[in-house]
């Protein structure tokens, strides 16, 4: 039986790979293997809050803004439009390939309308967390990963205040941009400080300059107009690999809102996140870990209490614990009803699971099929958060697997109950399963017939 991600898609020219719940669902494995398969892997969404494990050699690397290609030599890396570039972070990463003989050069490519990322989007990241948990409480909090994301991406709705890459090529442009929106900064950061009781952060203007021109200089030879580039590609042939970053359940229209990231996680961010036709990706591949993790605020309802031995158990033989800020994961069991709805928002054709090793030595597995809200079963996927974490999860109850399964290397060698279960996920997400993980290296993807 074939191990290949590729073996059951259909025509994979163009394909994207999109998490279906809170993130952290193991993309990287599925994008890993499936960039042979192609020649360019592009992100579309997100910034450094986003965060996958590259392996060279021994030692394993958290990136954050490097596309998953970045160790194929055949593959071109595109960081699209859609991205919030802080090119601090980008450089650090660029400099721990280069250290570990990792060549980046022409194979990563940045849009040029990709918008940029500065040390007050953090700072306001922070103070508006602070804010919301004085006014409204520590659970109001959105538990962002302080990476500055939401407040670069609202500088980018606001227009007036926003700084693309192509500024930083131009010092002048740069200089003159960046001293009119400091001063904005100032005004509005200020006042919000002082809600939040904290001190305003320092913003020297002419260090910035010399900051981001640097960057800009740094960045430079990368730097390109990355729509063009994919749609001259995509007409001589070439074949692309979408990777989403976050999960379809933190997209800012489609999730959990407002306990969301900010861009457009879900497969629908592909086409404004890039520049490439709509409707050109087939097969969206989703990636469903067979329990929940969330990291951050926001609803839950299949979470496990904080000291539930299940629940730790699980956070630890699955290393839950944050590759961005180190927070431990939060955890529950496989909610399908959520599941469901973002497999129809991501316009999902097939699906790979993850995550069912870690379920090993448990008597019972419990999956979550519906919400039930004041007696009534739920339709359809609520889009108010705070009814969301009032809903009581439906259970179905499956028997578990008591043997470890990572050394299993044949779908067909699993034992029954495991089968038994991804079958069960198969049937009620009527989407098919071709990839089963046992593990998260290349020989642990298991080929399923569907
Ligand atoms: P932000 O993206 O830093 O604004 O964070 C908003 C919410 O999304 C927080 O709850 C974060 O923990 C969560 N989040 C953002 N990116 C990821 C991710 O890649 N994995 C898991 N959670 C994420």
């Amino acid at each position: 039986m074939s191990t290949s991600v590729t073996a059951n898609i259909p025509n994979a020219v163009h394909t994207a790979v999109c998490g279906l719940q809170y993130g952290d669902e193991g993309k990287g494995q599925i994008v890993d293997v499936l960039a042979e398969q192609h020649d360019f892997v592009i992100r579309y969404n997100g910034g450094a809050n986003a965060g996958h494990t590259v392996q060279i050699g021994d030692e394993k690397h958290a990136m954050h803004l490097v596309p998953s290609g970045i160790l194929n030599p055949n593959v071109t890396n595109v960081i699209g439009n859609g991205v919030v570039i802080d090119p601090a972070t980008l450089l650090e990463e660029i400099d721990v390939l280069a250290t570990r003989g990792v060549e980046v050069g022409d194979n990563l490519r940045i849009s040029n309308r990709a918008h940029v990322v500065f040390p007050y989007h953090k700072h306001e990241d922070g103070l508006r967390e602070a804010a919301v948990s004085r006014l409204r409480g520590q659970e109001k909090m959105l538990g962002t990963t302080g990476r500055g994301i939401g407040p670069c991406y609202a500088d980018k709705a606001y227009r007036s205040t926003a700084i693309r890459v192509s500024d930083l090529l131009d010092v002048d442009v740069l200089s003159t941009k960046l001293k009119d929106v400091i001063v904005i900064k100032r005004a509005m950061l200020g006042a919000l400080a002082d809600l939040a009781g904290q001190a305003l952060e320092a913003m020297d203007v002419d260090a910035l300059v010399e900051q981001y021109a640097d960057y800009g200089r740094l960045l430079r030879p990368h730097v390109c107009d990355t729509a063009q580039l994919l749609n001259d590609a995509a007409a001589r042939g070439g074949r692309m690999l979408f990777e989403g970053a976050n999960a379809t359940l933190l997209d800012v229209d489609h999730g959990t809102y407002p306990f969301v990231t900010s861009s457009s996680c879900s497969a629908s961010g592909i086409y404004s996140g890039t520049g490439v036709p709509a409707g050109s990706v087939a097969p969206i591949v989703g990636i469903v870990k067979m329990y929940t993790s969330r990291v951050g605020g926001g609803p839950f309802p299949t979470e496990f209490a904080d000291d539930d031995a299940i629940g730790g158990g699980i956070r630890e033989r699955g290393n839950e614990f944050g590759t961005t800020t180190g927070r431990p994961r939060r955890i529950g069991w496989l909610d399908l009803a959520s599941t469901r709805y973002t497999t129809m928002i991501s316009g999902t054709t097939q699906l790979a699971c993850t995550g069912l090793a870690v379920l090993a030595g448990l008597d019972t597995l419990r999956i979550c099929t519906d919400y039930r809200y004041k007696g009534e079963v739920l339709g359809t996927f609520p889009a108010d958060a705070e009814l969301i974490a009032d809903v009581e999860p439906v259970y179905e109850d499956l028997p578990g697997f008591t043997d470890s399964i990572s050394d299993v290397r044949s779908y067909g060698d699993l034992p029954a109950e495991a089968r038994g279960y991804v079958d069960f996920v198969e049937q009620r997400l009527n989407v098919p399963i071709p990839q089963v993980c046992v593990g998260q290296r290349r020989d642990q993807i298991l080929a399923r017939d569907v």
